[in-house]
């Protein structure tokens, strides 16, 4: 089963707490509600316990985590994930989406 083909029972979660809030999330959910596709829904939520890298935002129901998300780079998101099914890689949240950057030896 591709869980990033299935639009009707997909959501974007946007962390409103107080460490997010703090770095515009308000912003970044008002975008997602914006560009969103139908099919998408876009909810606020509370504290996803990653406040040092907010404001915090997850996809679901693939799991996909994404930090230090601004109003500006929600176009990217709605076009390259919730559009292509490509999540963008440059925001992923490294906790969860560990990226190797060096050179294998
Ligand atoms: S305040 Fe947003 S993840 Fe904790």
């Amino acid at each position: 089963m591709d869980s990033l083909a299935s639009a009707s029972s997909r959501f974007v979660l946007v962390c409103q707490h107080r460490s997010c809030a703090r770095n515009q999330s308000a912003d970044v959910l008002a975008a997602f509600q914006a560009l969103a596709p139908e099919g998408v829904l876009v909810a606020a939520t509370d504290c996803m316990g990653q406040c040092a890298s907010g404001p915090t935002v997850q996809v679901a129901p693939e799991g996909i985590w994404y930090c230090r998300v601004t109003a500006k780079d929600v176009a990217e998101i709605v076009e390259q994930h919730l559009g292509q099914q490509q999540p963008v890689q440059r925001l992923l949240h490294p906790r969860f989406h560990f990226q190797w950057q060096g050179e294998v030896e």
